[in-house]
This record gives C-alpha cells, sequence and structure tokens, in this order.
C-alpha cells in the first residue's frame, strides 16, 4: 500500500478543512427543512466526531507488517480529518440553529459494530458509513440551497471519495492474501451489512430526505449504486492481482503447466 501518498494527501487536505471560510449568510430555508437539516445534520456531525482510540490499538497491531509500512501514521491523520469534519459540521449545525447530539441511537449501533470483531471489521463498518455519507453529502450538495450546507456538502463530498480510495487500498492489501471463497464471504456480510444500515439511515433521516424531495427509497438505490460501483472498483484489482501472480509464476524457472494444475489460486 503506497502509505505515503495518503500522508501526503490528509496533511495538505485536512488544513484545508481548518481554514474553509464559510459563507455569512442567515439561513433563510423554510422552517421545516431547516428543523429537518439541522436534526439530520447533527447525527452525521456524532458520527464523524469519534476519537478513533479503538481505529488506532488496531492498527498498531499491523504496524510491523511491510506492506502496511507507514498505515499508522496515515490512519492518524485520516482520523484528524474525520475530526475537521466533525467540526465544519458542527458549524453547520449552529447556522441551521440547531443541537448538537451527545448520544444517538443509529451513532451507538455503530460505535458498537466497529468494535465486534477485529481491524478488517472495524473499516468496514467505517467503510459502509462512508458509502452511505457519499449519497449523503452528494444530494445535500445538490438538492440543498443554503450556501453554508452546500459549501460543507461539496468539500465533504470530496474528502469522503477520497476517504473511500484509502479504505479500497488497505482491504485490498488484507482480502488479496484470502482464498477467493473467503473473498466471496467477505463480499456477501459487507453487501449485507451494507444494505441494513442503508434501509436504518434511510427511515432515520426520512423527515430531512422528504425535505430535500427524496424518497427514502430513492436513498437506498443511489445507496446501492455506490456500494456496486466501490466493490466492482475492489474486484477488478483483486482479479489484476491475481493474474499478475499467475504471469509472475509462469515467468519462475522450473514451472509447467501440470504444476499449475493442482493450485486452486496463486494467492496465499
Ligand atoms: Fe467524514
Ligand atoms: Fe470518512
Amino acid at each position: 500500500m503506497n502509505t505515503q501518498h495518503w500522508i501526503n494527501h490528509f496533511e495538505a487536505n485536512t488544513r484545508l478543512n481548518r481554514e474553509l471560510q464559510l459563507p455569512e449568510t442567515p439561513c433563510a430555508l423554510p422552517e421545516n427543512v431547516r428543523a429537518a437539516l439541522a436534526c439530520s445534520i447533527a447525527t452525521f456531525q456524532l458520527g464523524e466526531s469519534d476519537g478513533g482510540t479503538r481505529l488506532r490499538r488496531y492498527t498498531r497491531s499491523i504496524a510491523s507488517l511491510e506492506n502496511l509500512r507507514g498505515y499508522q501514521r496515515a490512519v492518524d491523520l485520516f482520523v484528524a480529518e474525520e475530526q475537521s469534519h466533525a467540526a465544519l459540521l458542527a458549524r453547520t449545525v449552529t447556522h441551521l440553529r440547531g443541537t448538537l447530539l451527545q448520544k444517538q441511537w443509529t451513532n451507538s449501533i455503530f460505535r458498537w459494530l466497529r468494535d465486534l470483531v477485529n481491524l478488517e471489521f472495524n473499516i468496514q463498518v467505517l467503510l459502509t458509513a462512508e458509502l452511505i455519507a457519499e449519497v449523503y453529502f452528494g444530494l445535500l450538495a445538490l438538492r440543498c440551497s443554503d450556501p453554508v450546507v452546500q459549501t460543507v456538502a461539496k468539500k465533504l463530498l470530496r474528502d469522503e471519495m477520497g476517504h473511500l480510495a484509502f479504505q479500497r487500498d488497505f482491504l485490498f492489501e488484507r482480502l488479496k492474501t484470502l482464498t477467493p471463497a473467503m473473498q466471496r464471504l467477505w463480499r456477501w456480510q459487507f453487501q449485507a451489512i451494507h444494505l441494513a444500515t442503508a434501509a436504518v439511515v434511510s427511515w432515520d433521516h426520512r423527515d430531512c430526505l422528504r425535505s430535500l424531495n427524496i424518497t427514502p427509497a430513492d436513498f437506498r438505490a443511489r445507496a446501492i449504486r455506490c456500494w456496486d460501483n466501490f466493490q466492482s472498483r475492489l474486484e477488478r484489482r483483486l482479479r489484476e492481482s491475481e493474474s499478475q501472480a499467475l504471469q509472475e509464476l509462469a515467468s519462475t524457472p522450473g514451472y509447467s503447466r501440470s504444476s499449475s494444475a493442482t493450485m486452486q489460486s496463486p494467492v496465499r
């Protein structure tokens, strides 16, 4: 994994968030839209404000792996960027005259779920939230007429797309060590968790979505497209890696077709 690329990316990008100037125009949205947006964005703000303690603890366990050298530093910077999102969203909630949350049920489930298995699962649950965030901020940027909400949503959308690429790089490194059957199993549970999350979020944020003329079903359909897009890119990389491993094997002195016939996968 090219962790130096991500270290450079986060170092440059997070500073932009801290310095981001927001329009000073007061909120002029109709009352029902303002109230629904403030409540919904406050929930996302709480989700972004996680300190990353457990994630950093997990990353320490793989810090010695050669292909993930520098990952721990990249994760520290990634967590700092998520906290800069929390700060931007807090400014947005204040602009919308909303109230910041200390606790919310979907956020509590997410935090519990993330700590269930291991680092890969923690990243996967985080990734699920980021796929949902991509749809959510994309819709806010497109459908909300408030300039502050638009400015923040566009910036967060760009950042979350970067986060998706960062998580994809990491998962590629980990999944390529699994057998094809285990990769399929991983895909199945990832898809199931993503579908369940999209259903819960589309229901929990239905007032906000409807105030932007989006049905919960439309939100779920967009979330499924984002998941398909992410997963097909990841699988393309895994296939390319597998065929490259086969080519390297074929060019190894002493390799013969008959010996390859006994192999189920070149990836260990
Ligand atoms: Fe974020
Ligand atoms: Fe993110």
